[in-house]
């Protein structure tokens, strides 16, 4: 990808921040210090029936008592409203894949997948990974796709849930990559460096917000809550330059993620056109390409 020079954000810890990284026995200790580390957070060793361990059978710490967990069962943020650990394989999204995941499904018609028995549309990079939900099921109709994420605790979660994907479930086929989508998609080395390829160059750029409207909705999912808690919502400025740029590096397709009934993120950008994603959900289809296969 080729190089630009944006002004970048500030601390991507703006939200709420882990007070410290509770090990449970059998977590992995080495990555566990490395991420505390990273974090500039301290981690306690404790033992298996610690009350905080539980994950979803975990007592909520108080307000200000936000912790990270690791357990043989993974890491997990315990937040004020619960407690949220990505799980691929045995979660909702896991099971939605398990039962079939269709081609027809809204995200993949949006993404350009639709009614293809072999999608044309391969190589996806997820500009606002999150817990990895819409990247692994793109992953899962065979895209080969790069999710970036900025937020370093959700970024963690994101990676320890890859972590303990079988290898054969996705084959490679999703890599996350640390960091602010602006900058990858300007061509700065990712973190780790070889997750993008020097001649890797995304065919579609899918954006999802944290949008002020999903905030107050009453049927966001729990973990999406959770997360709120933690990700503070994108400035309008930052949403446009990431839709510029997004625009300006997908070969065929931007996809954004609206609430229905919301505008488009930027009013002097049109879409294309624009699939109904269910009751709450609209995608916003920018051709960036003549060949809109
Ligand atoms: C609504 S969540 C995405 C949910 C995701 N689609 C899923 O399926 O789990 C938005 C995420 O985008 C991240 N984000 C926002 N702006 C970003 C940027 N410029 N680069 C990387 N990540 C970003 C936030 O930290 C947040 O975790």
């Amino acid at each position: 990808m080729t190089q630009s020079h944006e002004s970048l954000p500030g601390d991507p810890l703006a939200g709420q921040r882990p007070r410290r990284l509770l090990v449970g026995p059998g977590a992995p200790v080495d990555e566990a210090h490395e991420l505390a580390r990273r974090l500039e957070i301290p981690v306690e060793s404790v033992p298996a029936d610690h009350p905080q361990l539980g994950g979803a059978r975990g007592h909520p710490p108080d307000p200000d008592d936000a912790s990270l967990t690791w357990t043989v069962e993974g890491l997990a943020w315990l937040g004020p409203s619960g407690h949220v650990r990505v799980d691929f394989t045995d979660g909702r999204v896991g099971r939605r894949v398990r039962q079939g995941i269709s081609a027809r499904e809204p995200l993949a018609r949006a993404i350009g997948l639709g009614g293809r028995t072999r999608p044309r549309i391969r190589r996806v990079l997820d500009a606002t990974a999150g817990l990895g939900r819409d990247a692994f099921l793109l992953a899962s109709l065979g895209c080969d796709v790069v999710a970036v994420e900025r937020h370093p605790v959700v970024g963690a979660l994101l990676a320890d849930g890859l972590r303990r994907l079988p290898d054969d479930v996705l084959e490679g086929r999703l890599r996350y990559a640390a960091g602010d989508a602006r900058e990858v998609l300007a061509g700065h080395p990712t973190d780790p460096p070889d997750v993008v390829p020097a001649d890797w160059q995304p065919e579609t750029v899918y954006i999802d917000p944290m949008f002020p409207a999903r905030r107050k909705a009453a049927l966001v999912k729990k973990d999406m809550q959770t997360l709120q808690g933690l990700v503070p919502e994108s400035p309008e400025h930052e949403l446009a330059a990431l839709l510029d740029l997004a625009l300006r590096h997908a070969s065929r397709r931007v996809v954004v993620k609206r609430p229905t009934g919301a505008p488009a993120l930027d009013a002097a950008t049109r879409p294309s056109h624009a699939v109904t994603g269910g009751r709450t959900t609209r995608y916003d289809v920018y051709v960036t390409s003549t060949n809109t296969d």
